[in-house]
């Protein structure tokens, strides 16, 4: 499919509006958000053409591969929910898993551990789980035909389209990490030199894998010759992917996370997730405070909600990882997103001072900041929830040659080593050690609520850990303290993750006497920059008007439809 020109220009404008002349009258109802106004126009096209929401996720998601090449990906992995607008929701978890050559002491180098074993180059790299993932929720409720979807994305690619602002600073920054890749420096600069805005930025051999899976679907990319490429760049520079691996990559589908919350009923994303069990868990606790009457941004409300965040975070550490490695995983989630466990945690929880997390044997790895998210509503009111990753920033930067995509490095998303805990931020607990065809433990965080059986919200953002928190706040924003989503989007965050023990807060996001009070209970504060790119969709069922939030801490996403 060619993209229109006149609507590739009209999408240039940060928040695209698109008038109703332009809008064809067979489908004027529906909405895709991302962070990327192309990619939301391959959308919102799927949707015009008659697809449902997750036909517009997968053609927004391919999109996001070619336009936003930070986290969009094939070379990731991710989760998508899907709520029909009839029966039963669905979690497609396509998390990357680590190669049969992994193991638990893989990022030990003369048994001493390396970070740059662990977050950088070949070894750092899992088996991509997007396309298997996308292919799976397609073929189980898309309505299009599977090439259509990628179509966009082809055009895209082989043809090109004009570099922003945004993505020309955030390629010239990236620049340098790429070096080392020869591949990544041809596809991502004119020659070494930095792209400018205004530049057009083709990719045919991204082009190409598109192609290979537009035509013959996931065996495009775990076999043949992506799969080759793939292999033979590994080959060469010790990683540990191999064709075996990407032909015996499997997406999982499972039974998404379920809770309630002052009526709505919340659908999330279950482990290899943290995320929905986590966001259940801190929703269940807040049922219990009144936070409209504590007021948004007062130091009684940011109290509160930190201490379920703090809570939260610590049962994450304590039990989550990969549900195939782990037994009795499903139990603990059930427990933990119980209202019974929501009252107990209740009652540790004092209105005059903060709580302190006991760090035990335990403490925190880094993770990245870097992932996308898409909402979709579509014309019956079936939704999308799409999170996927390539883990930091253009992944591990290294474009496979010939194949024209990057990789990720989610093995990252593993503990450090066994018994490898340490107070600077190391973890080498059981359940999140790396193993042959296990999945990292990730905190994306998908989400969608509805209320007596009618849509109300669909979200979600990137952030590492920080998304779990965001996709609350947006939550709480527009249901406890009545915010518009774009209100609700914009409003300032703030993120509690157990240890370390403090509240980190967005530049100006706490008033000077709300910060006095906090510190009066007790809490550390500590102001950061941004927090999240939080995509999310509200549904006025009274009126049936969808309204669409997209997140301006970032450039170049958009919100079109209606
Ligand atoms: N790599 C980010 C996440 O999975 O949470």
């Amino acid at each position: 499919m060619k993209l229109r020109p006149a609507a590739v220009l009209a999408a240039f404008a940060a928040a695209a509006v698109l008038s109703a002349a332009t809008v064809p009258a067979r489908a004027r109802n529906g909405m895709v958000v991302s962070q990327n106004f192309l990619a939301t126009q391959a959308g919102i096209e799927a949707l015009w053409d008659g697809g449902n929401a997750v036909d517009a996720a997968v053609a927004t998601a391919f999109a996001l591969a070619v336009t936003h090449p930070a986290a969009g990906n094939v070379g990731g992995g991710g989760f998508l929910l899907y709520r029909p607008p009839k029966g039963e929701a669905a979690a497609y978890d396509f998390r990357e898993t680590a190669p049969a050559g992994a193991s638990a002491t893989m990022f030990l180098r003369d048994g001493k551990y390396d970070p740059e074993r662990h977050h950088n180059g070949y070894l750092s790299v899992g088996v991509p789980g997007t396309v298997a993932g996308l292919h799976m929720a397609w073929k189980a409720h898309g309505k299009l035909p599977w090439r259509r979807l990628l179509g966009p994305a082809i055009t895209l690619a082989r043809e090109g389209f004009m570099v922003t602002d945004g993505l020309a600073r955030s390629l010239k920054e990236v620049l340098a990490d790429m070096k080392s890749y020869p591949a990544s420096i041809a596809q991502f600069s004119r020659a070494g030199q930095p792209y400018e805005m205004g530049d057009v930025l083709k990719q045919p051999d991204l082009a190409r894998t598109l192609e290979r899976i537009a035509d013959k679907g996931p065996a495009g990319f775990y076999e043949g010759e992506t799969a080759a490429l793939v292999e033979k760049e590994m080959k060469a520079h010790g990683g540990l992917v191999t064709r075996a691996d990407l032909a015996a990559y499997r997406a999982v589908r499972r039974a998404p996370v379920r809770g309630t919350y002052r009526g709505y009923e919340v659908l999330s994303m279950p482990p290899i997730s943290s995320g929905g069990a986590a966001l259940v868990e801190m929703l269940n606790v807040l049922e219990g405070y009144d936070l409209k009457e504590r007021g948004f941004g007062g130091a009684a409300a940011v109290h509160v909600v930190a201490e379920a965040m703090r809570r939260a975070f610590a049962d994450r550490a304590r039990y989550m990882g990969d549900p195939a490695f782990n037994p009795g995983l499903a139990a603990v989630v059930e427990r933990l997103t119980s209202k019974e466990y929501a009252q107990e945690l209740r009652r540790t929880i004092r209105d005059d001072r903060a709580s302190k997390s006991s760090p035990g044997a335990f403490s925190w790895p880094a993770e990245s900041a870097q992932t996308t998210h898409v909402s979709v509503v579509d014309d019956a009111r079936g939704a999308a929830s799409l999170t996927y990753t390539l883990e930091e920033g253009y992944g591990a930067k290294i474009v496979v040659p010939g194949a024209g995509f990057l990789l990720n490095d989610e093995m990252g998303d593993f503990n450090a080593g066994p018994g490898l805990t340490d107070d600077k931020g190391l973890i080498g607990t059981e359940p999140n050690l790396a193993a042959p065809g296990k999945r990292m433990l990730s905190s994306m965080t998908p989400a969608i609520l509805s209320r007596d059986g009618e849509l109300f919200m669909v979200v979600g953002s990137p952030g590492g850990r920080t998304i779990i928190n965001t996709v609350l706040l947006t939550i709480l924003n527009v249901v406890d303290f009545g915010m518009n989503v774009q209100q609700a989007i914009d409003a300032p965050r703030f993120h509690h993750q157990w240890l370390p023990d403090r509240i980190q807060y967005e530049r100006f996001g706490l008033s000077p006497d709300t910060a006095a009070l906090l510190r009066a209970k007790g809490h550390e504060l500590r102001e950061t920059d941004t927090q999240g790119v939080a995509q999310a969709i509200v549904y006025d069922a009274k009126n049936k008007v969808l309204e669409g939030g997209c997140d301006r801490r970032a450039p170049d996403g958009a919100a079109i439809g209606r």
